[in-house]
């Protein structure tokens, strides 16, 4: 395949990782993560094989959703360091062969942001129609809350402002209003002002609900999509290798959307939602079928577009999309106790501790991870099989601090535990259990693992830029997907069952000699047309089929 072409569009073959830099690596010592710590650890990154790091949002914030809620848009916290420290940990991550993405947060600001304080108090401010008021809670306005429990309703009062603004989210994170003009020219300012900083890109922060105007009084003159399209040509204008990377958790016909037209030209990248939530039941089950069904239910997505696979993110482990019934199988498998459930549709766990650290099972899923078609994305702490700690609150039991050595703030920090804001778990997952220091020492480490995945991976871009499809292994139990790219067949095949599988598939490839094994050694001959493979309980292979 063409390498030139292969690197302009360099997510499809990319390795991302996903982290917080105020739970990665403090540098100063003040109990908090910092742009400082992070530059430290960056070889840490690079040494995985991660080639795209997507930066949780870093900007200032009251920090009442994480850091989700913002009070300016064109600057750092300072609780994180200097915007000095964050250009050295740019230019030091692009040395490393790294590109940064980062959080695109417009569909709200914080409550506190200056646009929102003028506007609630000054009617006659511009600011004002940058948010979305009414007098009464419109009827046939948006309803929906995403955080139920924590959230009671879409509209708020505001005693200053005489009216009710609108909010998608938590309340005291009031909707921009995208009808207005002005506010797209803000949003397109904030984007060409990181790419001026380096950046590569965005992750960007619930697409759907930023891009809606129901409810709004004025509409807006462009429709939604073409609203998409335009900012995405202005990202491409400004910077020709930029990329977003959108949070659509939909089905997947209305994400098919947007990808855009046929040359893909509205985002570049969508998380695969419906193969997370149907791998995990897959996994409950001991059968591949759902995971099957999940991936076959993928709309046609444009050359250029590309899916981000993941098997954790930030938030709850959502399983918004199954059935009651099959997310009961879910919870009942990997989280029983209500405690480890959120707003009745996620789980606020990671996988190791949802597989009681059976490092079988792990490795199995993050060979899934890995071999998908689409993009892995890594969520920090995968790597060496960090686990939550439900002792903090909410979705963020799974944001605690990451863990590089033993000790009880598990070398995070040189502040004291009490001063970490949110600690690592205690128990079998504790620093002292699983920790990036002693797993570099162990050859047989889950962190060498990755690492040796991670190459094999990069290796293959047929596994980002393959056609793909799911084949009939001749049991249920066995995810089989065939990937082909110009002259090259890939066939991976996973055993979701603890029992070991015979599988017996149609290769399709004329005269074929060899499955090579491109984990190991266990190369597979040529005995008429199938292919024939023994898989262990919980076993996986990746064979390229190789003719004379
Ligand atoms: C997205 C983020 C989530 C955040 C919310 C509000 O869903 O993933 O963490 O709380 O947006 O910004």
């Amino acid at each position: 395949m063409n390498l030139a072409r292969t690197s302009d569009l360099w997510w499809k073959n990319a390795v991302v990782y996903c982290l917080d830099v105020e739970t990665y690596a403090d540098g100063n010592g003040d109990g908090v993560g910092d742009f400082l710590g992070l530059t430290q650890r960056l070889d840490h990154l690079a040494g995985l094989g991660v080639t795209c790091l997507w930066l949780m949002p870093f900007y200032p914030t009251p920090n009442r959703d994480d850091g989700y809620d913002l009070t300016d848009h064109y600057a750092i916290d300072e609780s994180l360091g200097t915007f000095g420290d964050f250009t050295e940990f740019v230019r030091t991550a692009a040395d490393r062969g790294m590109r940064v993405i980062s959080d695109l947060v417009v569909n709200h600001t914080s409550d506190q942001h200056p646009w929102f304080q003028e506007a609630r108090q000054d009617p006659d401010s511009p600011l004002r129609d940058f948010y979305v008021w009414r007098d009464e809670v419109p009827e046939d306005g948006p309803h929906g809350v995403v955080f139920p429990g924590e959230q009671e309703s879409a509209w708020t009062y505001d005693e200053v402002a005489g009216q009710y603004y609108h909010h998608r989210f938590y309340h005291h994170q009031p909707d921009l209003n995208v009808a207005n003009e002005a506010v797209r020219d803000e949003i397109r300012k904030v984007i060409g002002f990181w790419l001026a900083q380096g950046l590569s890109g965005f992750r960007v922060d619930a697409v759907p609900f930023f891009l809606e105007t129901d409810g709004i009084d004025e509409t807006m003159e462009l429709a939604p999509h073409d609203y998409l399209r335009d900012l995405c040509a202005f990202m491409t204008r400004r910077s020709g290798g930029a990329i977003m990377l959108g949070e659509v958790n939909l089905e997947p016909e209305q994400q098919r959307e947007f990808f855009g037209d046929e040359d893909g030209d509205e985002l570049q990248m969508l998380f695969n939602f419906i193969g997370m939530q149907t791998m995990y039941l897959s996994l409950a089950r001991g059968d591949a079928g759902p995971l099957a069904d999940g991936l076959r239910s993928l709309p046609d997505i444009p050359d250029e577009g590309q899916w981000a696979t993941f098997v954790r993110n930030h938030d709850e482990l959502t399983l918004d999309k199954l059935t009651d019934a099959e997310r009961e199988e879910v919870f009942a498998a990997f989280g029983p106790d209500p405690d480890m459930q959120v707003y009745d549709r996620g789980l606020r766990r990671r996988l190791p501790p949802m597989l009681d650290g059976d490092e079988r099972r792990i490795r199995l899923v993050y060979s899934l991870l890995f071999a998908l078609p689409g993009t892995p994305t890594i969520f920090y702490g995968e790597e060496i099989g960090m686990g939550e700690n439900l002792a903090v609150e909410g979705r963020r039991s799974v944001r605690t601090s990451m863990q590089w050595q033993p000790g009880p703030t598990g070398g995070f920090t040189s502040a004291d535990r009490d001063q970490v804001r949110r600690p690592p778990p205690e128990g079998d997952f504790d620093p002292d259990h699983v920790n990036v220091r002693d797993q570099q020492a162990d050859p047989d480490s889950l962190l060498n693992w990755f690492e040796r995945m991670i190459r094999h991976r990069r290796d293959l871009p047929i596994l980002g830029w393959g056609e793909w499809e799911v084949v009939d292994t001749g049991h249920t139990a066995v995810l089989g997907v065939r990937h082909v790219l110009d002259d090259e067949t890939v066939l991976t095949l996973h055993n979701l069952a603890a029992t070991p599988s015979h599988v017996d598939v149609d290769p399709d490839v004329e005269d074929w000699q060899v499955a090579r094994d491109l984990l190991g050694d266990q190369h597979v001959e040529a005995d008429g047309s199938r292919l024939v493979v023994d898989l262990a309980g919980h076993g996986y292979r990746w064979l390229r089929i190789e003719s004379s």
